[in-house]
């Protein structure tokens, strides 16, 4: 195989270097117990140096779901249904972290569909209280779904988070993950 052009390796090096202290830090015994905004501002800063000068969608939602969900211990499913450009008001599953998620929610359907629908961040202290609640895991209990929106304003995703414990999102997580979202897609 040939190497990559020499202009890129640095690059590559230091994404390389930057995964490995990542997943070093996160796995690390008690990292997850510490400050919801503390870690918020830190994974902001995380997520915007990986991801500096990477313009596939794909790579940024992937980097995005995956350094997130090692980022908290209440995030239990995590990642993106992306709007189907090929179908009327239809969202498909992106990239994700967690158990075997649906594959497509309609407008209007559920918490993810409701945000589509609305272009405004759910908060569900409680998934079963919630009409048309979509339960692809029968452990998620509550969860926040947030719109994704691209420079433009139009809507490209909704990104889900679902946890096995009732009421765990709350404005911390609202703002820390609307701010990240509008850095790294708007
Ligand atoms: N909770 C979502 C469905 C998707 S999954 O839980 C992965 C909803 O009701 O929109």
């Amino acid at each position: 195989m040939s190497a990559a052009p020499s202009r890129n390796r640095p690059r590559t090096r230091y994404i390389r270097a930057m995964a490995e202290a990542f997943n070093d830090k996160t796995l690390a015994p008690g990292f997850l117990n510490q400050d919801k905004a503390v870690r918020y501002a830190e994974v902001a800063d995380e997520i915007a140096s990986v991801l500096d000068g990477e313009t596939n969608l794909t790579a940024r939602m992937a980097t995005v779901a995956s350094m997130l969900a090692s980022s908290f211990d209440h995030y239990f499913w995590t990642g993106f249904y992306v709007v189907d450009p090929t179908k009327d008001r239809e969202l498909v599953v992106g990239p994700y972290q967690g158990t075997l998620g649906c594959l497509r929610i309609a407008f209007g359907r559920g918490v993810c569909g409701a945000a589509a629908e609305t272009g405004q961040t759910q908060l569900v202290p409680d998934v079963h209280a919630f009409p048309g609640h979509i339960a692809c895991d029968s452990r998620s209990e509550s969860e926040i779904v947030v719109p994704v929106f691209d420079a433009a304003g139009k809507l490209l995703a909704v990104f889900d988070v679902d946890s096995d414990k009732p009421a765990s999102f709350d404005a911390v997580d609202q703002q820390g993950l609307e701010k990240i979202l509008k850095a790294t897609f708007g």
